[in-house]
């Protein structure tokens, strides 16, 4: 396994337009400049991601990131007062400095302010945002570590080593909507809707929150953030025993493991794509995990977000 790179080598291969992988607190991101097609094309390609699903643009501070918003930018200036750096994505109409490429063609832009950091010296330095998707191969589970990213990518993208990132789980995407009223979660997170009712409450605004679907999230593709072996989701209240017997009848020549969720879902976010992971490791195994009740709150939201896409299957027994 290559070694990943250190900080200096990480600043000058970005500047010359390669392609870095780089820590955040969430995953890790595939980084490059925003200001050359060739290295975000490039992105795409390593990942393999469809051209028409958008990047999103990391950025230093909210004086950064506002340069590249149009029209009336007050309420995403608020929620990065707010917020930032940390793990939320905003979605706001974007103007001529972003290209068709980032967005996909789309007149919105995802912005993100991180908060790890090293890549927060990163973006002082290059005094210019990175897009950066999560740093896996498309549709497949997001890195936590320099070491996924280098095992997914078989070496062939050079990491800059930030640790274990310490959220374990993807931002959570927002799209403001004055007009509507609405504060929209096209992708739940490690930013719960509470804490943005709080922040709705806290500046007296008149907005509610809402869930919604976006065709360009990964709820509208059909598969997503897949272990390499089958995850199978089985809803009961019967024990453990059970769910085995039930497995072991259907998948006679599979080894079953279970993925363990913790009581707190901070911890549970952390460790669930090491996890994920580390128990997919033989050919042979299949995944499993009980849903239980009282998880749909919360961070938990985001958790049963990742976890229903990347199963193959859910049974009720
Ligand atoms: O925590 C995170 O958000 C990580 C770290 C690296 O920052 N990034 C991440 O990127 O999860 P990615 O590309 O794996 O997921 C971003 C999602 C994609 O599903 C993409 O479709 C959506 O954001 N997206 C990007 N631009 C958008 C836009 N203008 N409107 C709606 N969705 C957008
Ligand atoms: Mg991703």
């Amino acid at each position: 396994m290559k070694k990943p790179i250190r900080f200096q080598k990480a600043l000058s291969l970005l500047l010359k337009g390669e392609v870095v992988a780089i820590p955040t607190e969430t995953v890790y991101g595939l980084a490059g400049r925003i200001d050359k097609d060739k290295t975000l094309k490039k992105i795409f390609a390593l990942k393999k991601r469809p051209l028409f699903n958008p990047l999103i643009v990391h950025c230093y501070n909210q004086e950064q990131a506002l340069e590249y918003l149009s029209g009336d930018t007050s309420l995403p200036k608020m929620l990065f007062d707010f917020f930032a750096p940390g793990p939320l994505t905003l979605v706001a109409k974007k103007n001529s400095k972003i290209s068709a490429l980032i967005t996909a063609g789309k007149s919105t832009v995802a912005l993100r302010i991180p908060k790890h950091p090293l890549t927060r010296k990163l973006l002082k330095n290059l005094s210019a945002p990175l897009a950066a998707p999560s740093a896996n191969p498309y549709g497949r589970v997001s890195p936590v570590s320099a070491f996924h990213v280098l095992s997914s990518f078989k070496n062939k993208v050079p990491v800059l080593d930030g640790g274990n990132c310490q959220k374990g789980l993807e931002s959570t995407i927002v799209f403001p909507d004055k007009k509507r009223k609405k504060i929209f979660i096209l992708r739940p997170g490690i930013i719960t809707k509470k804490q943005l009712e709080m922040f709705i409450h806290k500046k007296n605004l008149n907005l509610t929150v809402e869930y919604k679907k976006d065709p360009f999230q990964p709820g509208g593709q059909s598969t997503h953030y897949k272990p390499d072996v089958p995850l199978y989701i089985i809803e009961t209240q019967k024990e453990e025993k059970e769910i085995r017997k039930f497995l072991s009848k259907k998948f006679p020549d599979r080894k079953l493991k279970k993925l363990h969720l913790n009581s707190s879902a901070h911890q549970t976010a952390k460790n669930l794509y090491s996890q994920m992971r580390r128990l997919s490791k033989y050919k042979e195994t299949i995944l499993f995990i009980q849903k239980t009740k009282n998880q749909e709150k919360g961070l938990w939201k985001g958790i049963w977000n990742r976890l229903n896409k990347a199963s193959s299957a859910q049974y009720r027994i």
